[in-house]
């Protein structure tokens, strides 16, 4: 009798959890970053920390050691697509963020947000292990802003 809704529970939250996923920008050179630079990892790894021309040169090139394929052209335009594309996202302190802060910028139920609310009134975070720590919360998505967070 309980399974109906578990089942309908999941799905929802796959759901929501690929509707969610942070995305790129809407610019020229977004649909050739996301061919060569979304094979191994999420948007989320090249979001929110901006590079110099250069500075995503060296990431292009370490991702070609670790075994990005593509032309030299579409190298050349992932670096210009993300140098003038990629900006700084706006830090969430987890210790004074409101509950809707949370939920927002984590991904997680309003729930899980107001269950991080009720642990910091007891001790503030001193770090993500800390914040991982509360009941009911998915480390993989702490993880996912771990760049966007701080205590
Ligand atoms: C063959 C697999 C692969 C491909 C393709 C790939 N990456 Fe990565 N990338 C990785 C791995 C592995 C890491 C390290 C993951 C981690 O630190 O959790 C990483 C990490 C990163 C990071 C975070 C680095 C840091 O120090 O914070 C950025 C930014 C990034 N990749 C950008 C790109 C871009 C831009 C492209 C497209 C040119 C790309 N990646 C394609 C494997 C890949």
């Amino acid at each position: 009798m309980l399974k109906r809704p578990l089942i309908f529970g999941l799905l929802f939250s796959m759901m929501l959890s690929a509707q969610d996923k942070p995305q790129l920008p809407d610019a020229p050179g977004k649909a050739v970053t996301q061919k060569v630079c979304s094979s191994c990892h999420g948007a989320e790894l090249m979001l929110g920390k901006p590079h110099s021309e250069d500075g995503w040169g060296a990431v292009v090139a370490d991702m070609i050691q670790r075994g990005a394929k593509g032309s030299d052209e579409e190298f050349y335009e992932v670096i210009q697509y993300l140098t003038q594309n990629i900006k700084a996202l706006p830090k969430l302190n987890v210790n004074k963020a409101t509950a809707q802060e949370l939920a927002r910028v984590l991904v997680i139920s309003e729930e899980q947000a107001d269950a991080i609310v009720q642990a910091r009134a007891k001790a503030e975070f001193k770090n993500i292990e800390d914040l991982k720590k509360v009941a009911g919360i998915d480390g993989k998505k702490i993880d996912a802003q771990k760049r966007r967070l701080e205590f």
